[in-house]
C-alpha cells in the first residue's frame, strides 16, 4: 500500500494532528489512502466507519472539515501545504467513535423518530440524543458571505469533461463553435484517468485532440465547477469563482454513471471501493492496500481488468462478493464465482459492477428515461432530448469505447 513513487513536489497536511506528505495538487483524498488510511468518516446515523469508495464526489466517504469548513468531499480538493484536515461527527478519534455503539445497539435497525415516542421526559432525552448523535460536522466559526449569481449566455455548454463531453466538444469547436465545458472533477478526462498503461492508449487520440483545441482557444474547460441543476433553457453553474446561470445555444449533458454497488454484508466498509476508484488512484501513483482482489461482476468493466494489467499482483475473480470477514480491515471476503464459493485474503476488495446512468440533470432536462437492471437510462435519438439539448456517453447508454463515441459525437455536431 502507498506510493509508487515519493512526490514530485511535496506538500504537507495534517490529518487530525498527523503530518501527511502529498503530492501538490493532487485529491486530499488520494493522499490520505496513499498515507495508509481508508477509513476517513462515519454514517450520521450509525456512526459506521466510511471510505472513499467512488474518487468522484459520489459517495460521501471521503468528507471531512478542511481549514474549518465542515462537509468537503476531500476527492474534490486539491493538496496544498498547510492543510488542515479534521475528522468531523466522532466523539473520540475517527477509528474508536464512541457513537458507533449506535451501530452496536439497534443492530437491526433505528427508527428514532419512534424512539420512545410519547414516553414524558425519556421521548426529549431521545430527541436530544437523536440530534446529537445524527447530522454532518459543525458549522464553521464564521458563515462565507453572499455572492451574486449571474445570467448570461453561451453559445455551447458542455457538462461533463469525460470522454464524451471531450468529443463532442472537439466535434463542436471544429465546426466553429464557441464550447465551454464545466466538470466538478479536479483535473478533466473523466473516467479515462481511471485507465492506466494500455489501456489508456485507446484514448490517446482524443486527449491530444481535446488538449489542442484547448490550447487553441475553440474550447474553454473550467473544473471544480458543478452543474447544479438544469431549469428550462437555463443551466446553474457554480464552482470557487462564483455562480452563474448560464443560458446556452446548445446543451450537451455528460454526466456519465455512477459506480455499480452490489449488495452484500460487508459492502459498505472502508476496504470496498470501485475499480473507477482503484484505477484513478493508480493514475495518481497510489496502491489502496497491500493485498487487493478485484471482483468483475456480469456486465461490469472495463476498470476491473484494466486495474489488474496494469498491477498484476493483483487477484482478478469473476463473481459477486457475498460476505467480508476481519475488523477494523477485512482480512477475509467470501466471493461467489461460477466454480462456487471462494474465501480470499485481502485488505482491499475493488469492485467492478455495471454503472448506473447518472441521469439526473438529464431528466431535470426533460429526457425520456428507460429502466434496465443497472439503473435509469436517458433514451436520446442521436443524442437529442430537445431541441438544442442533447445526453452523451454512459448516461445515454453509449459504450465507453472510442469509436462509439466519436461517432455519437460526429452525429451531435451534425444536429446541433
Ligand atoms: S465522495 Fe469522495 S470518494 Fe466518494
Amino acid at each position: 500500500m502507498g506510493r509508487l513513487q515519493p512526490p514530485r513536489d511535496p506538500v504537507t497536511l495534517r490529518f487530525d494532528g498527523e503530518e501527511i506528505v502529498a503530492e501538490r495538487g493532487e485529491p486530499v483524498a488520494v493522499a490520505l489512502v496513499a498515507a495508509g488510511h481508508l477509513s476517513l468518516a462515519r454514517s450520521p446515523k450509525f456512526h459506521r466507519p466510511r471510505g472513499p469508495a467512488c474518487q468522484r464526489a459520489a459517495c460521501d466517504g471521503c468528507l471531512a472539515r478542511v481549514d474549518d469548513v465542515p462537509n468537503v468531499m476531500t476527492c474534490r480538493v486539491p493538496a496544498a501545504d498547510g492543510m488542515r484536515i479534521d475528522t468531523q461527527n466522532v466523539v473520540g478519534s475517527r477509528d474508536h467513535d464512541l457513537l458507533g455503539m449506535a451501530d452496536w445497539f439497534f443492530a437491526e435497525g433505528m427508527n428514532h423518530h419512534e424512539l420512545f415516542a410519547g414516553v414524558p421526559g425519556v421521548q426529549l432525552v431521545m430527541q436530544a440524543f437523536a440530534r446529537r448523535v445524527a447530522g454532518l460536522g459543525k458549522l464553521p466559526k464564521e458563515a462565507r458571505p453572499p455572492r451574486e449569481a449571474m445570467r448570461r449566455e453561451a453559445d455551447v455548454l458542455v457538462v461533463g469533461s469525460g470522454p464524451s463531453g471531450m468529443a463532442t466538444a472537439v466535434r463542436l469547436s471544429e465546426r466553429g463553435r464557441k464550447v465551454e465545458v464545466v466538470d466538478d472533477d479536479l483535473a478533466w478526462g473523466g473516467s479515462i484517468r481511471a485507465l492506466v498503461g494500455a489501456d489508456a492508449a485507446a484514448w490517446q487520440p482524443l486527449v491530444q485532440a481535446f488538449g489542442s483545441a484547448l490550447v487553441g482557444g475553440r474550447v474553454s474547460v473550467r473544473l471544480g465547477t458543478t452543474a447544479a441543476g438544469v431549469f428550462g433553457g437555463d443551466v446553474l453553474v457554480a464552482g470557487e469563482a462564483g455562480v452563474e446561470v448560464v443560458a446556452p445555444r446548445t446543451l450537451v449533458l455528460a454526466p456519465g454513471a455512477h459506480d455499480g454497488v452490489l449488495a452484500f454484508d460487508g459492502n459498505d466498509h472502508p476496504s470496498v471501493m470501485s475499480a473507477r476508484a482503484a484505477g484513478r488512484l493508480l493514475g495518481y501513483g497510489v496502491l489502496p492496500g497491500e493485498r487487493i482482489v478485484v471482483v468483475v461482476a456480469d456486465r461490469g468493466g472495463p476498470f476491473g481488468e484494466a486495474f489488474v494489467r496494469a498491477h498484476p499482483a493483483a487477484t482478478l475473480v469473476r463473481g459477486v462478493p457475498v460476505s467480508a470477514k476481519g475488523g477494523g480491515r477485512v482480512r477475509e471476503w467470501t466471493v461467489a464465482t461460477p466454480a462456487g464459493e471462494q474465501r480470499l485474503k485481502a485488505d482491499v476488495l475493488v469492485v467492478d459492477a455495471p454503472r448506473a446512468p447518472a441521469y439526473e440533470l438529464c431528466a431535470q432536462a426533460g429526457a425520456a428515461l428507460v429502466h434496465e437492471d443497472r439503473g435509469f437510462v436517458v433514451h436520446a435519438l442521436g443524442g437529442r432530448i430537445r431541441d438544442g439539448v442533447y445526453a452523451v456517453g454512459e448516461v445515454a447508454g453509449t459504450p465507453l469505447d472510442p469509436t462509439a463515441v466519436a461517432n455519437e459525437a460526429d452525429a451531435v455536431a451534425e444536429s446541433a
